[in-house]
């Protein structure tokens, strides 16, 4: 079974065990696009800022599909179980059925790896506004219920639910409670659409009031999602922590980025906080194939992700380091290759 990348093979020790701790075990999986370039500026800052990884990379994605048929083999997620750590850069190639990758590699890493929370940070360059929004990632309509009848004819009808259980809604609400707890604002909004989703913005709310009991010091708000665009706009300073469901994060995540200094340094981690398997951390931009191979994607989305995997893992010190190296992006300018260098030189 062809899992790892020919040649580039296991890339030991990063850090050239400058210390006796057990490496970390990472998956690299650069993808398509400019993910294998924005991917290779991530290694690079974590070789320069000393973390002790040892990575195998993993040849997937859309060109990968295109090449042999493959998307993601359930032996190859069987064998990242076992590891610390996921670090994605980008899938998704010209060429490729829609859904095809995302279903199959994506969707399929967050849900066969439990990996319910999508955690997906804001802090505006210009210190302006600084929250975090927390995506449920398991569920909702990403859950894929639904489906045609009477396909292809003038009486088509194609239906696609949204699946929000109990036990899924409560999971996610308390990962946000206990991060807006950690948080010094110590501030938790929810964000639905209660006003016409009545049932599942029911569950969701009810879930919500019933968690906040516990958590008495945190300040709670709601917003509909149509007005959190608004907010995220004209006053994004007002938030700290959000909670919402995965489309809602999905379509609220890219706003959040396009008001936060853009795609380019917008970085995520798809987390299992249970901590029963790998978390998978990415940018969220996708693989950008108009600029692929061009050496001008920029890396700090990458960076910045792979910071908040060694956050996760422990390496909390190394990762504020990678951090503070990315911070004022705007003085951070030129090709790929040249970001991740001048991040990697401020180490
Ligand atoms: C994201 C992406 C994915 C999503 C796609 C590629 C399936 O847009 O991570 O935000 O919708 O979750
Ligand atoms: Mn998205």
């Amino acid at each position: 079974m062809p899992a790892r990348t020919a040649g580039a093979g296991r890339v030991r020790a990063i850090g050239q065990g400058k210390r006796d701790l057990v490496a970390h075990r990472i998956g690299v999986i650069g993808g398509d696009g400019i993910g294998p370039e924005v991917i290779a500026e991530a290694l690079k800052v974590m070789r320069s800022a000393g973390a002790d990884l040892d990575v195998v990379e993993y040849d997937l994605g859309g060109a990968r599909y295109l090449r042999d048929g493959t998307v993601l083999p359930d032996e190859i997620v069987d064998e990242w179980r076992g590891m610390d750590a996921l670090l994605l850069g980008a899938v998704g190639a010209p060429g490729v059925p829609p859904g095809l990758i995302e279903r199959g590699l994506l969707l399929k890493m967050r849900f066969d790896l439990d990996l319910y929370v999508n955690q997906r940070p804001f802090v505006h360059p210009e210190g302006s506004h600084d929250f975090v929004v927390i995506r449920e990632n398991t569920e909702g309509t990403y859950a894929g219920e639904g489906g045609f009848l009477r396909k292809g004819t003038p009486h088509e009808i194609a239906t696609q639910g949204s699946v929000n259980t109990r036990f899924g809604v409560e999971r996610c609400i308390r990962y946000a409670f206990e991060l807006a707890q950690a948080r010094s604002s110590k501030h938790l909004t929810l964000v639905h659409k209660t006003n016409v989703l009545t049932f599942a913005g029911d569950l969701w709310q009810r879930t919500f009031d019933e968690v906040a009991a516990e958590y008495r010091d945190v300040e709670t708000a709601y917003n509909h999602v149509d007005a959190a665009c608004i907010y995220f706009v004209d006053s994004p300073e007002r938030y700290d922590v959000i909670v919402t469901d995965n489309l809602f994060g999905d379509i609220l995540t890219d706003l959040g980025g396009a008001v936060s200094g853009g795609h380019g340094i917008s970085s995520s981690g798809n987390l299992n906080p249970d901590r029963t398997g790998p978390s998978m951390f990415e940018p969220v931009h996708g693989s950008a194939p108009d600029i692929a191979g061009q050496n001008k994607a920029n890396p700090i989305a990458a960076i910045l992700s792979a910071a908040m995997m060694l956050d996760f893992l422990g390496e909390t010190e190394v990762a504020e380091r990678m951090r503070k190296a990315c911070a004022q992006p705007g003085t951070l300018i030129g090709s790929t290759t040249q970001i991740g260098d001048a991040v990697a030189a401020r180490l």
